[in-house]
């Protein structure tokens, strides 16, 4: 079957191969809680290309929807179903045929498309899970820092589809992206605004004004590449005690105090669980369906 692949001395190239084993030969067996689909769609994260090989496994890509094409012997799914959400570490999504653990998917609504659907994995799920970490509710006031990017822009649908009232921080450049091509402007009463982080003075006013505001930044552009750290300018913006700063990505200290659980009080770092997802993937698409 065809695949994306991760070759090469470290394991870090990606290679698109026509001649991969199919992941469920004929006479072989599903394990429990697992589903074999075709796949229609799938998506690619920055992590697809982070992960070199001895961590990510051979098969590239989380990010899936397709159709189920066999079962293991107790499940809800049936062949047939179409499904969307992300396949394990090493299963690899960008390939014809997938395994997948039944609580990593759930059933495609007939208004999402494939190509949708996939997109959802692992950017909506980080948001999902990012939001329960700040306890966004309706009203809540938070700060997406990235908003443009993919979990950006997850995290800003998620966020005003909860209700809450909501600032984004991208370049100028993707402010008609954010708010046109996403969908956002055709949401009906949304509490959305964008700061221009290209902009220092726009960013100052911002930063001044905005003191002890928020419930909840979510911070996906620190960490990421991109030189900017906005942990130490951004946490005053918090609301005393009860706001939550929420960063998907750190540097070695950060890295440090998540794996020694010294995290300093209201702040957060995560990555995203595989567990139980099913359950996150459905509330996504009621969240979403719910925007309009
Ligand atoms: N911990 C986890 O479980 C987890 C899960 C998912 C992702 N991640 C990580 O989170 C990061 C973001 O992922 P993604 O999929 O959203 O990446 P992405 O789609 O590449 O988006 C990155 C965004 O960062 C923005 N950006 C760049 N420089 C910035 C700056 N100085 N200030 C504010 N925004 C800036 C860019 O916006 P402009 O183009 O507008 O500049 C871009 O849209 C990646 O490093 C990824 O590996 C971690």
């Amino acid at each position: 079957m065809r695949a994306a692949i991760r070759t090469g001395l470290l394991g870090t190239t990606i290679a698109f191969t026509k001649d991969q084993p199919h992941p469920l030969p004929d006479t072989a067996e599903l394990k429990p809680n697992e589903i074999l689909i075709k796949v229609k769609s799938a998506a690619i994260n920055p992590v697809d290309y982070k992960l070199p090989r001895f961590i990510g496994g051979k098969g590239v890509g989380f990010d899936v929807s397709g159709v189920v094409e066999r079962v293991c012997a107790t499940t809800d799914f049936s062949v047939g179903d179409n499904v969307f959400g992300r396949v394990g570490i090493s299963s690899g999504s960008l390939a014809d045929y997938a395994i997948v653990s039944t609580d990593r998917v759930a059933k495609k609504p007939e208004w999402l498309s494939f190509d949708e659907a996939a997109a959802i994995g692992v950017a909506y799920l980080t948001g999902v899970h990012a939001f329960k970490l700040g306890s966004v509710k309706e009203g809540s006031s938070v700060l997406v820092i990235g908003a443009s990017g993919g979990c950006g822009l997850a995290g800003i649908q998620l966020a005003v589809a909860m209700k809450a009232n909501v600032v984004g921080i991208c370049s100028g450049k993707n402010f008609d992206f954010v708010r046109g091509e996403s969908g956002i402007d055709q949401m009906e009463n949304i509490n959305l605004e964008l700061v221009d982080y290209t902009d220092d003075k726009a960013m100052s006013e911002f930063k001044e004004k905005n003191v002890g505001k928020f419930d909840c930044i979510y911070d996906t552009a620190t960490g990421s590449g991109h030189g900017e750290n906005y942990v130490s300018s951004m946490a005053k913006l918090l609301k005393d005690v009860t706001g939550e700063y929420v960063q998907i990505n750190g540097g070695i200290a950060t890295l440090m105090r998540y794996f020694t659980g010294t995290m300093k009080p209201q702040q957060n770092f995560f990555f995203t669980s595989d567990e139980d997802n099913q359950t996150d993937l459905v509330e996504i698409t009621r969240l979403l369906k719910s925007t309009g």
